[in-house]
């Protein structure tokens, strides 16, 4: 069992004091924006906010943070538009997506306590590993983000990340078969 606070909810995990944060979050907490990539803290795809300090949710029994507070992505901003993830749109970074989670997540926390980070650590405090090799718009990004935080510029709002729900709906006649003949 471990009682902590997730996105300023108060939450009693009735789990072995061994669980992975990670696996609490996704599987018992339905928060599954952290993800699950290696599972020995060396991709970054399940950082999560812990006490003001990006960590690897993989790593970390749920009983050794009793009383921490989490954030999440999902806790990250409710209306999805936290200057990160603003930039990160803008720079039409995400490609599959599964690692960006993780990379905001690590992001926030260095622009917190760096405001203006040169390349050098952006590159020490993002570790992740994205398959995809977004790696050369991050560092821009991350300090096109930091600007804005900073009150020095304003990121407008790009279309949001998914797919949108009208063009789902026109891809369904495509999918009914043929009339048989
Ligand atoms: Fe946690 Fe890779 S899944 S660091
Ligand atoms: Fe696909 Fe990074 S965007 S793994």
């Amino acid at each position: 069992m471990a009682r902590l606070t997730v996105n300023n909810q108060p939450v009693e995990y009735k789990l072995d004091p061994d669980t992975p944060l990670l696996w609490a979050l996704r599987d018992a907490s339905n928060l599954t924006g952290a993800k699950y990539g290696c599972g020995t803290g060396e991709c970054g795809a399940c950082i999560v906010d812990i006490d003001g300090r990006a960590v690897a949710a993989c790593t970390v029994p749920i009983g050794r943070i009793e009383g921490s507070y989490v954030t999440t992505i999902e806790g990250l901003s409710r209306e999805r538009n936290h200057p990160l993830q603003l930039a990160f749109i803008a720079a039409n970074l995400p490609q599959c997506g599964f690692c960006i989670p993780g990379i905001i997540m690590a992001a926030q926390a260095l622009l917190r306590r760096t405001p203006d980070p040169g390349e050098e650590a952006i590159e020490a405090a993002l570790p992740n590993i994205c398959r995809c090799g977004v790696y050369p718009r991050l560092i821009e990004a991350v300090q096109r983000a930091g600007r804005a935080l900073r009150g020095e510029e304003t990121i407008p709002a790009g279309a949001r990340p998914g797919i949108d729900p009208a063009d789902a709906a026109r891809a369904v006649p495509a999918l009914v078969p043929p009339p048989s003949r």
